[in-house]
């Protein structure tokens, strides 16, 4: 099926369907109250030319890539902290007098229309405009697909695993290596969601009566629940870089 690239300086009216496409493939806690979630729409607002759409020929949303321009010297050591830290520089110190990489934030694909090339198409087109505008190339603080299975797993271990072949274990990390990204490091409190444990229980749907680390369907990592009441969901995700311009066949 042949989808037509846009994004939402072009077509503002897609926005709600990326913030839907978004939401039906996440876990609902990820859309919670967080530095970064504050500011997502801000990241709209100033940077729309960022935020790409590919749409059918009947106008529907199939796949979203969220970013922003990003300051950056190209050392590992000076990366953000991760996603929050990105959202809350771009939107409330933002935009940067010069970009010197895109940071991308998010990609979501519709299920029906997965591993046929659109998040591929997205990170190539992030890419090439990189090429003209952010020499330094595109970070990404990558949220590793298969991780949910594996949340006691360290995610360092976790980014080393490789199946017998010698491709990357996860299939989300493995399509940017093999696109030609290299890993940068670990981002280990990327975006951190902090709520009363109430709000945690109702979610969960069962009581969570003492403190510890408790499992979280569709999370990286344990929900760390303290004495002082609260919940705690900090997101680890791997640092990758993409070179700026279009990855060589
Ligand atoms: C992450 C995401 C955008 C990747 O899109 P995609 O279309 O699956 O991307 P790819 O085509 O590169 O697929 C990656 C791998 O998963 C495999 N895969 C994708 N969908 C699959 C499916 N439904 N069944 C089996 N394998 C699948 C692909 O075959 C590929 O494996 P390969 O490297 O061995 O070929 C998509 O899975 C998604 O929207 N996930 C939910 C949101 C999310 O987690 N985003 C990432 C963090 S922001």
């Amino acid at each position: 099926m042949s989808l037509t690239l846009t994004d939402l300086s072009r077509d503002p009216w897609l926005r709600p369907e990326v913030d839907a496409l978004i939401g039906a493939n996440m876990p609902a806690f990820m859309s919670w109250e967080s530095p970064g979630n504050w500011r997502w729409h801000g990241m709209y607002d100033r940077y729309p030319a960022h935020q790409l759409c590919l749409v059918d020929g009947d106008g529907r949303l199939v796949a979203a890539a969220n970013g922003l321009p990003v300051r950056w010297d190209g050392r590992a050591a000076s990366l953000p902290s991760g996603s929050d830290e990105v959202l809350v520089e771009a939107v409330d110190h933002g935009p940067p007098d010069r970009a010197d990489a895109v940071c991308m934030l998010s990609v979501s694909v519709d299920p029906g229309h997965r591993a046929a090339g659109h998040a591929e198409r997205l990170l190539a087109e992030v890419r090439r405009r990189a090429a003209e505008d952010a020499p330094r190339g595109v970070v990404i603080p990558v949220r590793p697909t298969r991780k949910p299975r594996y949340p006691l797993i360290p995610i360092g271990e976790y980014a080393a695993w490789r199946r017998p072949d010698g491709r990357c274990f996860d299939p989300w990390l493995r399509t940017h290596l093999e696109l030609g990204a290299r890993q940068l490091g670990i981002a280990d409190r990327s975006l951190v969601i902090r709520q009363p444990v109430a709000r945690w229980e109702e979610f969960l749907g069962h009581p969570l009566p003492g403190p510890g680390e408790h499992p979280l369907p569709g999370a990286l990592v344990p929900l760390r629940v303290t004495e002082d009441g609260y919940g705690t969901y900090a997101e680890p995700n791997v640092w990758v870089h993409h070179p700026a311009g279009l990855p060589t066949p």
